[in-house]
């Protein structure tokens, strides 16, 4: 496994593989189980993958949240290592954006809602990022979790908007035993917090109503930033106090995992 920190010799092993398949899994790092199920994905569908670490500052509008946010490079390379990643590139801040950011993709219908409604500028910093990311690496097929399923559409949006020759596909969500969403903020939930999002999931799919699942978020004492249902899925994002600070989580569920009957509009409503 190759490890690469600058662009000329990124150039340089990207040109050595001339028609190979090439899958890509971008990333923050604080790799988890559903990283690797992204990366065997990728391994499996693709003669090449690679892997990239860039803590992208420009997405996150909250700097204690971007401060708090785990670091875990030694352990993120083991994981690429056992997943068979053929490179890992490790950008820095300079080389992602020689234009310091002058430069942003933007989008603005769906982008605003649910996650976008609480945390401005989030979603012009992962377009900007991933569109960037996409073209240095020029990838056949980009991996990205459905945990992020906002974050997702946009991105698969962004590239037939953009005519960009890459595959986005989604990956299932993967979960702990009592349906949590792997998230590299899970680390930073303590035992009672932990104990408070294991209920995020079944709330998400057992309620009557989006109100109904509220109030029983509410009873547990989290934050609820929202819960909605469009596009036939419910989306919910709450804030979970922590001994460690607080900690926002997302998660989603289909319809067909749910029990009330939706009116969904279409997804850019
Ligand atoms: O999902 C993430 O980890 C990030 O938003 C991404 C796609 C790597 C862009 O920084």
């Amino acid at each position: 496994m190759k490890v690469i920190d600058n662009l000329p010799a990124w150039h340089d092993w990207r040109s050595g593989l001339q028609d190979q398949t090439l899958g890509f899994v971008p990333t923050m790092g604080a790799l988890h189980a559903g990283h690797q199920s992204l990366l065997q994905r990728s391994v499996a569908e693709n003669q090449s993958t690679v892997l990239s670490i860039y803590l992208n500052a420009t997405q996150f509008n909250d700097p204690k949240d971007l401060a708090a946010y785990p670091e875990t490079l030694e352990a993120d390379l083991q994981m690429a290592k056992e997943s068979r990643v053929s490179a890992v590139l490790l950008p820095t801040y300079g080389q992602i954006y020689p234009d310091d950011y002058c430069f942003q993709v933007d989008e603005t219908k769906f982008s605003k809602g649910l996650c976008g409604a609480d945390r401005p500028g989030h979603f012009t910093g992962v377009l900007t990022v991933v569109m960037k990311l996409l073209n240095l690496v020029q990838p056949q097929r980009a991996y990205f979790g459905l945990k992020d399923y906002q974050q997702y559409q946009l991105i698969k949006d962004m590239a037939v908007a953009f005519f960009m020759p890459v595959d986005i596909v989604g990956c299932e969500t993967v979960r702990e035993a009592d349906g949590l969403a792997m998230s590299s903020r899970n680390q930073l939930l303590d035992a009672c917090a932990r104990s408070k999002a294991g209920r995020f999931n079944a709330i998400l799919r057992s309620a009557h109503s989006d109100s109904e699942a509220v109030q029983q978020l509410r009873d547990l004492e989290v934050d609820v930033d929202y819960v909605q249902s469009n596009d036939g899925r419910r989306f919910g994002a709450i804030v979970v106090n922590s001994g460690n600070g607080q900690v926002r989580l997302i998660d989603n569920v289909p319809r067909h995992q749910f029990r009330n009957t939706l009116i969904c509009g279409p997804r850019h409503q």
